[in-house]
């Protein structure tokens, strides 16, 4: 009998990172990971590691045949600014990849009889404001607002969505018997900030950069102008967001996709905020007119009433409580 499995992908990046030290600890569904990196050491043997890419066909096949997948968390995507320097890569993995993953899921739901759950992070890259005008005059965006992405990862994760409910709801219409159809469970993220791992390759990275620099007492010349204001928030938020939304009865759900938001600041208060806890840090403007442009595309915040009402979705951390108590004392102890 094939063995019942949570499957994590990217599960060596900065979600992945988190989110696998939670599920260990709540002690549920033995996990397993895919992911182009090893796992961490630390993390070794929480998890069934495979080293292989999401794109790799075969690889999935193999995995289908010895594992029943009661979720697929799928975590692995090329980021914003990434996916910028190689745009045929990124559609590769990040929208190629999630439909071999649905198909697999969709397969899986039919065989099984019984919805293979199939939790998706999504981002604030879906939306794009076309200039700052807008942007100032409608910030807290719904989510069906403004989706008019500007980057590849932004089409990527909007179309992915799109592609998430029609597996769930519409896949083989025209067949006489309706299939049993995965279960597609999405949010849309702000930018992220862990204390524990550092971004790469994201857009929003500048806010945990310049923390990180002024934790090891590095300059940091910030990406952006210090007006940019985005919605950021803490990675255990991020992680009580993803378990949420997997834990919410159906009936609850009125959509697949849902906004979840924690605090929105310019790259200044952010600023401010670390040299309240780092006096000592030296932060500087260099905008960098690309990765400007972006962050000007995203909204200034969210609209997540419609999370906090279905599944009743509340961040622990504001601004506040997230520098204070989670980054600053978590962040001074992992580099003193
Ligand atoms: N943090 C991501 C990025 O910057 C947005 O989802 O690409």
């Amino acid at each position: 009998m094939r063995k019942k499995v949570t499957l994590i992908t990217g599960a060596c990046g900065e979600i992945g990172h988190a989110l696998i030290d939670h599920l260990a600890e709540q002690g549920g569904a033995p996990i397993l990971t895919l992911d182009l990196q090893d796992m961490a050491e630390g993390q070794r043997n929480k998890v069934t590691h495979i080293k292989g890419s999401i794109t790799d066909k075969a690889l999935l096949e193999q995995l289908v045949s010895q594992y029943e997948f009661d979720q697929i968390i799928h975590l692995a995507a090329l980021l914003s600014t990434r996916a910028e320097f190689s745009p045929s890569l990124a559609h590769r993995v990040n929208v190629e990849g999630t439909l071999l993953l649905l198909d697999i899921a969709a397969e899986q739901s039919e065989f099984r009889q019984k919805p293979v759950q199939f939790i998706f992070p999504s981002s604030i890259a879906a939306y794009g404001m076309p200039d700052l005008a807008t942007k100032s005059q409608f910030p807290n965006v719904k989510e069906w607002e403004w989706n008019y992405p500007t980057t590849m990862y932004g089409a990527n994760k909007l179309y992915c969505e799109r592609l998430g409910i029609y597996y769930s709801e519409h896949f083989k219409q025209l067949a006489e018997e309706k299939p049993v159809m995965l279960e597609f469970r999405s949010v849309r993220f702000p930018g992220l900030i862990s204390a524990f791992t550092v971004p790469s390759g994201g857009t929003s990275d500048y806010g945990p950069e310049m923390l990180h620099a002024a934790a090891q007492n590095k300059a940091y010349a910030c990406f952006v102008r210090p007006d940019s204001a985005i919605p950021f928030m803490a990675m255990p938020d991020a992680i009580k967001a993803l378990i949420a939304l997997a834990a919410a009865p159906a009936d609850a759900l009125s959509q697949r996709v849902y906004n979840v938001t924690a605090f929105s600041l310019t790259a200044e208060q952010f600023a401010a905020e670390v040299v309240r806890h780092f006096p000592q840090a030296a932060i500087t403007y260099a905008p960098h007119l690309k990765r400007q442009g972006i962050v000007d595309s995203w909204p200034v915040d969210t609209d997540d009433h419609k999370a906090r009402k279905d599944w009743g979705w509340l961040p622990d951390y504001d601004q506040q409580r997230c520098f204070a108590e989670y980054l600053v004392p978590n962040i001074k102890a992992r580099y003193s």
